[in-house]
C-alpha cells in the first residue's frame, strides 16, 4: 500500500508555516508580557476612542516628522517602542510637537490639554508596548531624601550639578535646571532618557530609589539655601573666584578713592 503511507507522512505544505507562526505568537506573547512586568505601569484601561482620537491628534501634529505609522522620517526619530511614558514625558512638557530644529527641543507651554496628551500616549502605545506612564503612589514626595540625594550625586549631578541648578552639556546641548519640574516628569524623563540624557530603567534605579530622588528634588525645592544667596550652587572654585573678584575689587577701589582723598 504505497499511497497510504505516502499520505501520512506527508505533511501539509501550510504545516511549517503555521508552526513558525504559533512560535512567533509565543515568544512575543512571552516578551510582551516579561518585559512589560519589569517597569512599575499604571494598569489603566484605555477606551478605543481615546486611542482614536490619539490617532487623529498625532496625524495632524507629530506624523510629518514621526511618520504615520511611527516609522520615523528624515526630520524626526521612529516612535516604536518608545511608550506612553516618552510622549506624555515630551509633549507634557512642551518639548514636542518640536517647533524648530536645534541641538536639542526646547520647551515650550504645553499646547495640548491633559485628556489629549493621554489620548496621544495612549495611541503611541497602542502601536508598541513600551514604559508606561508611572503609577501615582511612587510620586508623592514621601520617600528616603538622604538615600535620594546620594543617588542623586552619584547618577545625575555629573550634568545636571548637585543642587540641580542645571549645567551646560557639549555641542550646545545642555541639562535642564530641575526646580519646578512635576514628580511625573522627573520619573518619565528617568525612564525614557531623552536626549543626551541616559536611560534609567529599573534595573539601574529600582521604582523606590526613582521615587526617592524625587523626594530629594522636591526636599530642595521646599528649602532653598539657608547661607544666603547661593551664587548658582557652582561650587567651592567658582564661588571662591566670586570673593575674589568682587571682594578684593571692592578693597581695591576702596583704597584708590582713600588715596585720592588724602592727597
Ligand atoms: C518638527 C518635527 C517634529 C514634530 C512636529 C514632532 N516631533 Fe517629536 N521629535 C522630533 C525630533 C527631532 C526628536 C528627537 C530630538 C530630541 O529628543 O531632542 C523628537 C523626539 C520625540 C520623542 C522622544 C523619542 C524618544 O526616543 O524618547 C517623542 C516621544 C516625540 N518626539 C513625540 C512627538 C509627538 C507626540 C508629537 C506630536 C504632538 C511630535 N513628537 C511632534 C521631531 C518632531
Ligand atoms: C549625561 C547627562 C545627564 C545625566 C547623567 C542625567 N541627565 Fe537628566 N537630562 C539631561 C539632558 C540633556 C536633558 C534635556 C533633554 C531634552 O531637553 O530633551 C535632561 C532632562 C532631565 C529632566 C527634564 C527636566 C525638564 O525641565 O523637563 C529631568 C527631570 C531629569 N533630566 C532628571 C535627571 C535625573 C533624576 C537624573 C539622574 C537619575 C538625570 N537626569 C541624569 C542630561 C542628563
Amino acid at each position: 500500500m504505497p499511497r497510504k503511507s505516502r499520505k501520512a507522512n506527508r505533511r501539509h505544505p501550510l504545516a511549517t508555516v503555521v508552526l513558525i507562526a504559533i512560535g512567533l505568537a509565543f515568544t512575543g506573547g512571552g516578551y510582551a508580557l516579561f518585559s512589560s512586568t519589569t517597569t512599575a505601569t499604571a494598569e489603566t484601561t484605555v477606551s478605543q476612542s481615546t486611542i482614536d482620537e490619539g490617532e487623529k491628534l498625532f496625524a495632524a501634529n507629530c506624523a510629518t516628522c514621526h511618520g504615520m505609522s511611527l516609522e520615523g522620517t528624515p526630520d524626526g526619530p521612529s516612535l516604536i517602542g518608545v511608550g506612553a511614558a516618552a510622549v506624555n514625558f515630551q509633549v507634557g512638557t512642551g518639548r514636542m510637537p518640536m517647533a524648530m530644529q536645534g541641538p536639542q527641543a526646547m520647551q515650550k507651554p504645553t499646547q495640548f490639554t491633559d485628556e489629549q496628551i493621554a489620548a496621544l500616549a495612549a495611541y503611541v502605545a497602542s502601536i508598541s508596548p513600551g514604559p508606561a506612564i508611572p503609577d501615582e503612589s511612587l510620586l508623592q514626595a514621601d520617600g528616603d531624601a538622604a538615600n535620594g540625594a546620594e543617588l542623586f550625586r552619584i547618577n545625575c549631578a555629573m550634568c545636571h550639578n548637585v543642587h540641580g541648578a542645571g549645567g551646560a552639556l557639549t555641542e550646545g546641548k545642555f541639562a535642564p535646571e530641575l526646580t519646578g519640574v512635576l514628580p511625573t516628569h522627573i520619573y518619565e524623563a528617568m525612564l525614557t532618557g531623552p536626549q543626551n540624557m541616559p536611560v534609567f530603567n529599573d534595573d539601574n534605579l529600582s521604582p523606590e530609589d526613582k521615587r526617592d530622588i524625587i523626594t530629594y528634588l522636591k526636599y530642595l525645592e521646599a528649602n532653598p539655601s539657608p547661607g544666603g544667596n547661593e551664587l548658582g550652587s557652582l561650587g567651592p572654585v567658582a564661588e571662591g573666584l566670586f570673593v575674589w573678584i568682587f571682594g578684593l575689587g571692592a578693597v581695591i577701589g576702596l583704597m584708590v578713592w582713600l588715596t585720592a582723598k588724602s592727597n
